[in-house]
């Protein structure tokens, strides 16, 4: 692939881009479209018209199978080859050596903080981990056997209400405090959902935890003094979280730079994003994995199941993703953590189901032909069960990391001059214009 410059280069400083020539059957004429990073401007194809007054050739791609709607710096995947980088670092490498805090910066400002930096943002996260009381108001009046992840995405809108500078998109310093706040209150917005569903008092934040640790000791401390949560599987929701920082343009990083681009706070633009999480086909598989893992009950069950899948009675969740055509990178750690914890916590029983469903679809002719592999979501639940997190928190867990994806996606749309209000084109199919009698 040449890229722009490249090519200036080559050309002594003249930019002569490959072009993409068309001949329109219609009318015989011939248009050349320039190409940059093998891609073609939609709004190039324009042109392409058969009178002066046309509105133009537009471009159809429901789901956006093959559509850049966004030139960003953030998250490399190449999905073929399994590989996922945040910034340029392989997500392997962060996992290992870095906590979800460092990632967090990372994605959100493009490179690892140095101690300075480092100190500074776990300060300002730290001092904003609290939520006014009246959130807690408003979190009692839902019933009490209300799912989490809906309490979760009203919150995020109602602190819209609290904080109404946020609405000043455009300066740096408000959208700064709006991204400490949102990183800071998310585990314990969180965590008090859960407490409201069990009926338990809700617990504060404590400022010596680090973000993990505070999360767990919100989530599960009763009566002790301090709650001290097993170092093991603090490590291991620490990967957890640093797994699930960012994955580009997916359904709820498009959701926040969608509502986003109408100049929101990004209070409201997160709840759509946790909303758009919140599907069964995106954040929500994890919750949906260990429940197809109840219904299918024991190892015995598995071919009929797998059949049933074939037979187009549902789906393998856990399976299949829009860009890895390969194993997913995540899924691996996920796996390999997986002993770890559950050398603390004792097996999931569900495990064996899970690790019999895997060997016979990798073996499939139906799954290896679609090139459907084991995604993040198809271990994380069961980790996060034996951890004794309820199935109803899997969502909730994946939106607290992902808010530094988000917040990162949402900085980079407003900060892009060529983006503007994303406002999609139709193709029109219905009547037309017609009298009412
Ligand atoms: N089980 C059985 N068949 C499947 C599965 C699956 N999990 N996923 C895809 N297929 C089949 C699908 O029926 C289609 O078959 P055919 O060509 O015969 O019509 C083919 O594979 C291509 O699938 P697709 O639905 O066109 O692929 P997509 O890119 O639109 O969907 C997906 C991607 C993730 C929504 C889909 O694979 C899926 O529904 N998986 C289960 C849900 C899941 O695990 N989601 C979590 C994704 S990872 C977390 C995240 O990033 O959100």
């Amino acid at each position: 692939m040449e890229t722009k410059e490249a090519v200036q280069k080559k050309n002594g400083g003249a930019l002569k881009l490959d072009t993409l020539k068309i001949t329109d059957s219609r009318t015989g004429k011939e248009f050349e479209i320039p190409i940059d990073h093998e891609t073609v401007k939609a709004t190039d194809l324009r042109k392409i018209k058969v009178k002066d007054d046309d509105f133009g050739m537009m471009t159809y791609d429901p789901a956006f199978m093959n559509t850049a709607s966004c030139k960003s710096r953030i998250t490399f995947i190449d999905g073929d080859k399994g590989i996922l980088r945040y910034r340029g670092y392989p997500i392997e490498q962060l996992a290992e050596k870095k906590s979800y805090l460092e990632v967090a910066y990372l994605v959100l400002y493009g490179e690892l903080p140095n101690k300075t930096q480092y100190e500074e943002w776990e300060n300002q996260v730290r001092f904003h981990t609290y939520l006014h009381e009246n959130v807690k108001g408003l979190m009692e009046s839902f019933r009490y056997d209300a799912h989490p992840m809906g309490i979760f995405v009203s919150v995020l809108a109602a602190l819209s209400t609290f904080y109404p500078e946020a609405k000043h998109v455009l300066d740096p310093e408000v959208r700064r405090k709006q991204v400490w706040r949102l990183i800071g209150k998310v585990p314990t917005i969180a965590a008090w959902a859960y407490r409201h569903s069990i009926g338990l008092p809700y617990v504060y934040p404590e400022n010596d935890l680090t973000y993990p640790e505070n999360f767990l000791s919100m989530m599960f401390k009763v009566a002790e003094a301090k709650y001290k949560p097993d170092p093991v599987l603090v490590k291991a929701l620490e990967v957890l979280f640093i797994l699930h920082a960012d994955h580009e343009q997916n359904c709820s990083a498009n959701a926040m730079r969608s509502i986003g681009s109408s100049q929101v706070d990004p209070y409201c633009a997160s709840a759509g994003a946790a909303a758009a999480l919140y599907g069964p086909l995106h954040g929500g598989a994890n919750e949906a994995v260990l429940r197809m893992l109840d219904e299918i009950g024991s190892m015995d069950k598995v071919p009929a199941f797998i059949k049933d899948v074939k037979d187009g009675k549902g789906k393998l969740m856990g399976f299949g993703h829009r860009v890895y055509k390969n194993y997913d990178p995540r899924a691996k750690i996920i796996k390999k953590m997986a002993d770890q914890v559950f050398g603390v916590t004792g097996k999931n029983p569900k495990l064996e189901i899970a690790l019999e469903l895997e060997r016979i679809a990798l073996q499939d002719d139906y799954f290896v032909k679609r090139k459907l592999y084991p995604n993040v979501d198809f271990y994380s639940g069961l980790i996060y069960q034996a951890m004794k997190f309820p199935v109803d928190m899997f969502p909730v867990l994946f939106a607290i990391p992902r808010m530094s994806g988000w917040l990162a996606q949402w900085e980079e749309m407003l900060m892009d001059p060529e983006q503007k209000i994303a406002r999609p084109r139709q193709m029109y199919l219905g009547s037309d214009k017609r009298d009412v009698n």
